[in-house]
């Protein structure tokens, strides 16, 4: 009888090992990656520590705080932070943790919102106030403390910047310019001028599942002839859609509408109307008018083009098997301005509620199915080249934070998995 508990790899190492063997192949030789790369927490520890705290995260985007002293708490990976734009209309991501006793400046639970516009903040623990910018300007009856300087005793300030409106941060001193590894990307989708739209939409979402299960959900169109069979698939049917190349800082796939919906939209445009809610976005280039095109810069800023609207998701994983995940929607100001905006803000956002709806559904139910005995990596289609090459872009981690395995055991893990086979093959003969 196969102990199936013992056969599974559970180790950082034994994972690492299937993950770096798969990469190294290509699409039509690849195995998914192993299941308790989804469900193991010390496996997300070690994300954590070599992808989480190593590259860029994005955070908000400039409308959710367009004036001084708007700031938005949120916690990065069990890090305090927020972001607030301060009078100088600068934009930075600082450390909720108060240099004089580590207290959160603002704490959920002590009346503090998670978003709101302040003039500035005050600990409520010794009530030591900041300013805007994160220094100390009032700390109450420390004049006997010696040698004490206010100016050194700010809240700290992590590296940030803005990319196409959109706030990322890194705890990472030394990783390039988030402009410089989306460099490639930005031709590409200048032309929403996402950093001139505003989020109109932002849904919350508790989950509990894997930060990789979401965006490999996320990436790929297969299965919109599944789970989004009456959704989706309808109007971007799965196998008309594809994948660029690799790259090592994003994955695109692009998702043609239906070549029916094509010309009903532009029998719509020859009598002057626009097909669907939003208007279209000015000056978008002829072949993203029909399609949506998905993107994840890694590891996880979930972002879509589409012909009249962006879509945002704000992806925080908590654990191995939890994220705290913001949908949202944003729009330019030609969408804001129309007369029918609020039913058109309404439908999409009804649309957008119901395909996520079934993509949970499914993820959840998958997150299950990844802590069964029964599951341990499956084969992938075609039509699902950017989870492939989401496990190409792990692959180049485990080698950049030197964890890969001294001497990659490929023939052993051939090996063991075709003894794996041998064994499930003798059970089944049983
Ligand atoms: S810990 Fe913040 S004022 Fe004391
Ligand atoms: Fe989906």
């Amino acid at each position: 009888m196969i102990n199936r508990l013992k056969s599974k790899p559970t180790s950082i190492e034994a994972i690492n090992a299937a993950i770096l063997e798969s990469a190294s192949t290509d699409l039509a030789h690849a195995f998914t990656l192993p299941a308790a790369a989804y469900t193991s927490e010390d496996y997300f520890e070690y994300e954590k520590e070599t992808i989480f705290q190593q590259e860029w995260l994005c955070l908000a985007h400039v409308s959710q705080i367009p004036k001084p002293g708007d700031y938005l708490s949120l916690d990065v990976i069990g890090e305090p932070v927020m972001v607030v734009r301060g009078k100088d209309h600068q934009i930075r991501v600082m450390s909720r943790v108060c240099p004089h006793r580590a207290m959160d400046i603002m704490p959920t639970g002590f009346g503090y919102d998670e978003r709101g516009r302040v003039k500035g903040f005050m600990c409520p623990y010794h009530s030591w106030t900041f300013d805007l910018g994160g220094q100390l300007k009032g700390a109450p009856e420390m004049h006997k403390t010696c040698d004490f300087n206010r100016k050194d005793f700010g809240l700290v300030t992590f590296r940030s910047e803005i990319w196409e409106g959109f706030v990322f941060m890194t705890f990472n001193d030394e990783a390039d310019a988030i402009a410089t590894q989306l460099a490639d990307l930005h031709p590409l989708v200048a032309p929403w001028q996402m950093g001139e739209m505003d989020v109109v939409t932002e849904l919350e979402w508790d989950l509990d599942i894997n930060w990789k299960n979401m965006i490999e959900n996320w990436m790929e169109p297969y299965h919109h002839m599944g789970i989004h069979v009456k959704s989706l698939q309808p109007l971007m049917p799965a196998k008309g859609c594809w994948t660029d190349e690799y790259h090592p800082h994003y994955t695109r796939a692009h998702l043609p509408y239906r070549q029916s919906l094509v010309d009903a939209m532009q029998a719509a445009e020859e009598k002057g109307e626009h097909f669907g809610s939003f208007p279209p976005i000015p000056g978008i280039p002829e072949a993203y008018k029909t399609e949506w095109t998905v993107h994840v810069g890694y590891p996880a800023y979930l972002m879509l083009t589409g012909p009249n609207c962006a879509l945002w998701y704000r992806l925080l994983p908590i654990s191995a098997e939890k994220i705290h995940l913001v949908t949202t929607i944003l729009v330019n100001k030609d969408a804001q301005a129309h007369p029918d905006f609020e039913q058109h803000l309404a439908a999409e956002t009804q649309i957008l509620k119901d395909f996520h709806t079934e993509d949970i559904e499914v993820c959840t139910a998958v997150q299950r199915g990844l802590n069964s005995v029964a599951f341990q990596h499956g084969r992938m289609s075609h039509l699902e080249a950017p989870v492939f090459q989401i496990q190409r872009y792990l692959a180049s981690r485990i080698r950049a934070t030197g964890h890969a395995p001294a001497v990659l055991p490929l023939a052993n893990c051939q090996e063991a998995r075709q003894e794996a086979h041998q064994e499930a093959r003798q059970e089944a003969t049983v």
